[in-house]
């Protein structure tokens, strides 16, 4: 029989959980790095949320991620919240210290990460910032954004209700401003913006794509995709024709798997062009 008892587990919970990469992620930096460690997939119901935090807080499982439609269950049920994980109120990572379950959320570094990797100084310029979209990755970016001081950033959504309630919720002290933008205001709304986000699932492969005219937007400004099936997104390749740095989603996906990789398992592990085309062979 396999012997199991020195191996490191740590295991991605969700529902559904099959389209989950983390599994495909944290495989690779194993191997890659040498670590007797395994790292699986679970589907779990809201109210089996909490007896997952308790295997991580006895040790059983020495962390992991939460994926849709628990992040916010995982949040309200963890011992201790980081900073970013209580101002965004969900949790896509866990792992335990001194018999405590901490929750934070990479999204947000993850987003950093990839727009600072692939386009450098794109956040020089930080008058004004357009996201599309309302929902949990959002919510995310838009607290990134926050962070590297972005004064105005642009909400755009198909319910702008949910846009005016998310401007509300993140609305900071001082003097940076979130500002609900009608979805039909959209494409008017990229004058003057120094970078344009779609957290939307629009373009994505078996979606419908997203309608947006690039006219109105400085051909300096970074466009970011968060979509990365497929990496090319016509918005994307609409930037790139008119001049605009265009960066793809794939990045975020692999840097929002990075912290916790390192405190599950100890070693830093790599965002490498072969763990790229791994993700993408398998799309
Ligand atoms: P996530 O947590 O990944 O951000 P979500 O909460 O389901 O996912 O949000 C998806 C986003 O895509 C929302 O902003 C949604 O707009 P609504 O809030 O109006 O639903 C947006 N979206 C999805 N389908 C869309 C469509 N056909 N047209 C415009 N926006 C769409």
């Amino acid at each position: 029989m396999e012997r199991t008892e020195n191996v490191v587990r740590a295991c991605v919970v969700g529902d559904p959980v099959s389209h989950s990469r983390s599994p495909l992620i944290h495989g690779h930096w194993l191997q890659r790095l040498g670590i007797a460690g395994a790292y699986d997939r679970r589907q779990v119901k809201a109210d089996e949320v909490d007896a997952f935090l308790d295997e991580v807080r006895a040790g059983k499982l020495r962390g992991g991620n939460v994926t849709v439609p628990h992040k916010e269950e995982a949040a309200r049920r963890v011992d201790v919240l980081t900073d970013t994980a209580r101002h965004l109120g969900a949790v896509n990572t866990v792992w335990e210290v001194d018999g405590k379950v901490w929750g934070d959320n990479t999204d947000v570094t993850g987003f950093l990460a990839n727009l600072d990797e692939r386009s450098p100084g794109w956040d020089r310029e930080r008058e004004k910032a357009i996201v599309l979209g309302a929902g949990g990755a959002a919510r995310a970016i838009i607290y990134g954004l926050l962070t590297r001081g972005f004064r105005e950033i642009g909400i755009a959504n198909r319910s702008v209700s949910r846009a005016r309630k998310l401007a509300e919720e993140l609305q900071p002290q001082g003097e940076q401003q979130l500002v609900p933008i009608a979805w039909d205001a959209r494409s008017d709304a990229l004058k003057n913006a120094n970078v344009l986000v779609n957290t939307t699932s629009l373009g994505m492969t078996g979606q419908p794509p997203l309608e947006l005219s690039l006219e109105a937007l400085p051909v300096q400004a970074v466009v970011h995709d968060i979509v990365y099936a497929p990496l090319e997104t016509d918005l994307l390749r609409a930037a790139r024709q008119r001049g605009n740095p265009a960066v793809d989603g794939l990045g975020m996906l692999l840097h929002q798997a990075a912290p916790g990789f390192s405190r599950w398992f100890g070693q830093e592990p790599q965002v490498t062009d072969e763990l790229r085309l791994l993700i993408i062979d398998d799309m």
